[in-house]
């Protein structure tokens, strides 16, 4: 499957796909052909040409509204001969064309164990819950922000002293494991989103 990758920032979940990606023996049956940011200069974009990956920056402010901006998103994703879209820190929320356009075929990793802890504080809302243990979620991307179907799940520990940058960073290694398998099992076959948006094992 030819994949896109949608960043904003590090990209450090970019990087694992592009590992798992480029390694024969992993047979992930996946290709990163475009990786597109809305911020120029990011790290991930640099990623991205070390690895001989081409990247397109389409930056939000220049358009005037979401279905523009996601309009154009687009247009470079089918010329890329786009068939997956996998989120990746990417900070824009997603018209509900886009996401429709892409059902089925579009992933985001979210930095907890979802259904809880969605949206952008996940880290600052788990140590304020005392919680004892956190995690990262792929799902399958629906209109609503952090629900749709979950592919993959890693659960890490939390301790008494974290701070949130710590577990942030003992978070990500377990991203940079769970989303190159999450991508496996879509572009082998292995899962598929059935109509009523429950997953289907094969
Ligand atoms: C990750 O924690 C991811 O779960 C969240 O944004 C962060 C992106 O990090 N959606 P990176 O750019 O992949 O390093």
């Amino acid at each position: 499957k030819r994949v896109g990758v949608l960043i904003s920032g590090s990209g450090t979940n970019l990087q694992s796909l592009i590992n798992a990606t480029q390694d024969p023996s992993q047979h992930i049956g996946a290709e990163i052909v475009l990786v597109i940011s809305n911020k120029p200069g990011v790290e991930g974009l640099k990623r991205a040409e070390r690895a001989g990956i081409k990247t397109v920056v389409i930056k939000h402010t220049d358009y005037p509204s979401r279905e523009t901006f996601d309009a154009a998103m687009n247009v470079e994703l089918h010329a890329a001969g786009v068939e997956v879209v996998c989120l990746a820190g990417f900070m824009r929320i997603l018209s509900e064309q886009f996401v429709k356009h892409w059902k089925g075929a579009l992933l985001n990793i979210h930095p907890s164990l979802l259904p809880s802890f969605k949206g952008a504080n996940a880290h600052k809302d788990v140590l304020a819950a005392r919680v004892r243990v956190s995690g990262c979620t792929v799902h399958f991307v629906e209109v609503d922000i952090d629900s749709g179907a979950i592919v993959e799940q890693e659960v890490v520990p939390v301790f008494p002293d974290d701070t949130e940058k710590i577990l942030q960073e003992r978070v990500k290694t377990a991203e940079h494991r769970a989303y190159p398998r999450a991508l496996k099992h879509l572009a082998t076959g292995r899962i598929k989103l059935k109509e009523d948006g429950t997953l289907h094992w094969n």
